[in-house]
C-alpha cells in the first residue's frame, strides 16, 4: 500500500464531498500555471460535481483547471451513460469551464483508436515523470466489486499495461470502455478515493486492512509512487474500519 496514505471518515458523502472541495481549493492555487484533474465516472461524483460547483464555484481558481477522465463507456458524448455528458451536466457547464479546458475521451471512436488517441493526447499536454504524465489529481470511486475506473477484477492484466489507456469491458453488460492503467494513476501526484456508501463497506475494510482478499481487487493495487493515496468515506462505508 503506498507509502503516503491518509483515511478521512466523515458523518455523511455530503460532507466528505465538502472536506474534498476544500481540500481542492488548498491544491489549485491561482499562482499554479495548470491543474490537471482527472474526473471519475459513476453517481457519486454527482454529490462532489454540485458542491463543486455550489459553494466552491467561487472558492476555486478554475481558470488554471483542465479535466480529464479517468474512465469513460464507449458511447456517444451525448449518451446517458457517458460520464463525460454527466460532468458535463453537473460541473463543467454549471462553472462555466472554456471548451479548451476539457479533454474528454472520445467514446464515440472505436474503443482502440479512443484509447491510443487519449494517451497522446495526455503525452503531449502534460509533464512526464518516469516514462508516464503526471496528473495533479486523479479523482476515483470504487465499485462493490472493488473495481476502479473502469479495470475490473476480471481483467487484472491492465495492471501491467505499460500503456497510458487500455480498453477493457464492464462485466455485466460487455460494454467496452477505455481506462486509465494501474501504472499511469499511480504516477499522480494526489489520488483520491471518494467511496460512500455501505455497498462498499466489505471492499473498503478489506483494501485498507490489506486483508489477503483485496489482492483480488483493481482499487488495492492504487499505490502512487510520488504523491499521496486519500481515502474520503462516510459513515456506511467506513463502518468495519
Ligand atoms: C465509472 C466509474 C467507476 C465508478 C465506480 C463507483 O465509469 O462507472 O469510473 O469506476 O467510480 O463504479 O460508482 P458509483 O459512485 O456510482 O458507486
Amino acid at each position: 500500500m503506498s507509502q503516503s496514505r491518509e483515511i478521512k471518515k466523515y458523518s455523511t458523502a455530503q460532507a466528505a464531498a465538502e472536506a474534498i472541495a476544500t481540500y481542492m481549493e488548498k491544491l489549485i492555487l491561482s499562482d499554479v500555471e495548470r491543474f490537471d484533474i482527472a474526473l471519475s465516472g459513476g453517481n457519486s461524483p454527482k454529490i462532489l460535481f454540485d458542491v463543486l460547483a455550489g459553494k466552491f464555484a467561487k472558492k476555486i481558481f478554475w481558470d488554471n483547471v483542465y479535466f480529464w477522465w479517468s474512465d469513460e463507456r464507449c458511447v456517444s458524448p451525448e449518451d446517458n451513460d457517458s460520464n463525460y455528458k454527466m460532468a458535463k451536466e453537473y460541473l463543467l457547464d454549471p462553472l462555466k469551464i472554456d471548451y479548451g479546458h476539457i479533454h474528454r475521451i472520445k467514446g464515440e471512436l472505436k474503443p482502440e483508436e479512443a484509447s491510443v488517441d487519449y494517451s497522446a493526447k495526455m503525452t503531449k499536454e502534460l509533464k512526464q515523470r518516469e516514462g508516464f504524465p503526471v496528473f495533479n489529481l486523479i479523482l476515483l470511486g470504487m465499485g462493490p466489486d472493488g473495481h476502479t475506473a473502469s479495470i475490473f477484477p476480471n481483467q487484472m492484466d491492465i495492471l501491467k499495461s505499460e500503456k497510458c489507456c487500455e480498453v477493457s469491458s464492464f462485466p455485466a453488460t460487455g460494454q467496452k470502455r477505455v481506462t486509465f492503467t494501474v501504472k499511469l494513476i499511480n504516477n499522480a501526484d494526489h489520488i483520491i478515493f471518494f467511496v460512500p456508501g455501505s455497498s462498499k463497506q466489505q471492499r473498503i475494510k478489506e483494501i485498507v486492512c490489506e486483508d489477503d482478499q483485496a489482492l483480488k481487487f483493481p482499487a488495492y493495487y492504487i499505490c502512487p509512487k510520488h504523491g499521496i493515496l486519500l481515502f474520503f468515506l462516510d459513515e456506511d462505508s467506513a463502518s468495519l474500519l
